[in-house]
């Protein structure tokens, strides 16, 4: 079967060969006139099944209006309209301390730093560009109609992209965008130069899986926000697309579709226990792969790649909802599994031995509502709740209709644990004593219910407010944006909480963290105007058939 075809996505350009950019300047691809096209609002909403049907009618641009969520839809919050009358006055004070961030390449914008924190004495790298924290920073200036700075942001860090990355005498894949990035002015020379770190310099030296894919997501942020598909279809873009995700569909001696990680490779970049399969790499995986398949352009070397995505997405959609998905029907089963099955009639088909199942999970698992767990391989589940994971999972679509309105059950029936007095708990619960020892190999910063360890990361809050707005439940965000507001600007925008209910400012936390600032505004504008939400969000692919047994929280 001609895969390409029966999924046509988009009008093929005859010319696609790869041009080098070893070394491109950045203003030549930013100095062509720059179209002005409408909002264009369907192209990447289509779900593959409604492409092959758009193809077979012969229809290139497939339109579908856009609705987010599937029950209460858009019931936009009724505080919206007060709140474009009488802005918070959060807002202007956020906006100031997030255009101080903007770092310049040449005299243009290409990104924030992660914190303007002059008090803080240890800098360390909280001075530099990172690719994960521009992503609200972005969001921020694109639903505020001010899309160069997103732009410049995604040309740079491709040609980043291009360079030869080493640790050691370790060549990495070509593939690899950096962490973050940082500008040199050197004022005698009137000279900028620009260093990265693909993990070569980071603490622990992992390379971050998560940035490849937060570019992809951000490409068609773009895309989709500004209307203009000519930069996603610079063949530039599109090699830097595929360049990351052949990094993550070359086959190994996997078993499973899911991407195998080392630990601290993704928003939590330290030791944390997340090797393996976390959730927060897997989301962003089945997230950057749908936006490239509407992205890819169908020539000589993007259709072998839109084949595999195909082919993965249906395999990986099948094993996170099969196999990540816990709720109390779940849990129960799993509680009584049989061990040692042999052959392909195994009910427990990973050994997971039922001791292992943690005292808390009983006692949080709610009888509506449920979320997918940080990882699954051989003999290993790991309970903990994440944040970034499961919000992700409802903005991609990678959670069923059912599944998110069940993970959305969960916050409500759960808001002291992860939410409490600032949003939003980074994962659930932390890890203590022997555990702490073993896990995070006795790490400081990652004390109990601090930084990655249960930590409160107000970055949180723009997807927990997406993902509340793509279920219809902005109620929620409400409330969260309301506890929010009561303390950070007040306590200068912390990097993160501290406690179980987040209530103290974080032992190590920054001030003026950018992606705190950017995340509130992003929360904010969402909730005012949520048609935002298209950019960040995917509709459900009807074809990905849920595979869930029957879950309590069905019913509702
Ligand atoms: C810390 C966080 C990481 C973030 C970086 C810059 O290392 O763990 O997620 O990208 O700070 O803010």
């Amino acid at each position: 079967m001609d895969v390409t075809r029966e999924f046509g996505l988009r009008n093929v350009s005859s010319h696609c060969s790869i041009s080098e950019m070893d070394d491109y300047d950045l203003t030549k691809l930013l100095d062509k006139p720059r179209l002005n096209i409408k909002r264009e609002k369907s192209f990447d909403e289509r779900s593959l099944s409604e492409l092959s049907i758009g193809l077979a009618r012969g229809l290139d641009n497939f339109e579908s209006s856009y609705s987010p969520g599937g029950r209460s839809g858009l019931d936009t919050p009724a505080s919206s309209a007060r709140n474009s009358f009488e802005p918070h006055p959060m807002v202007a004070e956020a906006w100031e301390s997030l255009r101080r961030s903007l770092v310049h390449f040449r005299g243009q914008p290409v990104g924030t730093i992660a914190a303007y924190d002059h008090a803080s004495e240890e800098v360390l790298n909280y001075d530099q560009v990172f690719v994960r924290d521009f992503v609200p920073s972005a969001l921020a200036f694109l639903m505020n109609g001010e899309p160069d700075i997103v732009k410049n942001f995604l040309l740079k860090t491709l040609q980043l992209q291009g360079w030869e990355k080493r640790i050691d005498r370790f060549k990495l894949g070509e593939g690899a965008m950096p962490a973050s990035f940082k500008v040199l002015h050197n004022s005698d020379r009137k000279t900028d130069t620009v260093v990265a770190d693909f993990g070569e310099s980071a603490i622990g030296r992992v390379a971050p899986v998560d940035s490849g894919f937060w570019w992809i997501i951000l490409l068609r942020a773009y895309t989709k926000s500004t209307g203009d598909l000519t930069l996603a279809e610079t063949p530039e873009c599109q090699k830097g697309m595929r360049l990351i995700l052949s990094l993550c569909l070359s086959e190994g001696f996997d078993t499973f579709p899911t991407l195998l990680c080392a630990d601290g490779c993704s928003m939590i970049d330290r030791r944390m226990g997340i090797y393996g399969y976390p959730i927060e790499i897997q989301a962003l995986f089945f997230m950057a792969l749908r936006c490239s398949l509407a992205m890819l352009k169908h020539d000589a070397e993007g259709k072998e790649f839109v084949e595999r995505i195909v082919k993965r997405l249906h395999a990986l959609s099948y094993h996170m909802r099969s196999y990540f998905w816990i709720d109390f029907q779940q849990l129960n089963d799993i509680y009584r599994y049989k061990t040692e099955e042999y052959s392909h009639t195994a009910v427990n088909k990973f050994n997971v031995i039922p001791d292992s199942i943690p005292d808390w999970v009983f006692d949080f698992m709610p009888m509506r509502g449920g979320y997918f767990i940080g990882n699954v391989s051989p003999a290993r589940m790991d309970f903990r709740w994440f944040a970034l994971g499961n919000c992700i999972a409802i903005l991609s679509s990678l959670a069923t209709p059912e599944q998110s309105a069940a993970i959305m059950d969960l916050f409500e029936a759960r808001w002291e644990e992860l939410v409490g007095e600032m949003p939003l708990k980074i994962c659930y619960p932390a890890i203590e004593s022997h555990e702490w020892r073993i896990v995070t190999g006795c790490d400081p910063k990652n004390t109990r219910w601090s930084y990655h360890n249960g930590g409160s990361w107000p970055v949180l809050l723009w997807m927990l407010t997406a993902a509340c707005i793509k279920t219809g439940r902005p109620q929620i965000a409400r409330k969260a944006i309301e506890l929010a507001e009561s303390r950070l600007l007040k306590d200068s925008w912390p990097e993160y909480y501290d406690g179980k209910l987040g209530r103290y400012v974080g032992k190590q936390a920054r001030k003026y963290q950018t992606w705190s600032i950017a995340g509130y505004l992003v929360a904010k504008m969402m909730l005012e105007d949520p048609s935002h939400l298209g950019m960040i969000s995917l509709e459900e692919d009807r074809q990905m058939k849920p595979v869930l047994k029957r879950s309590s929280s069905w019913t509702c």
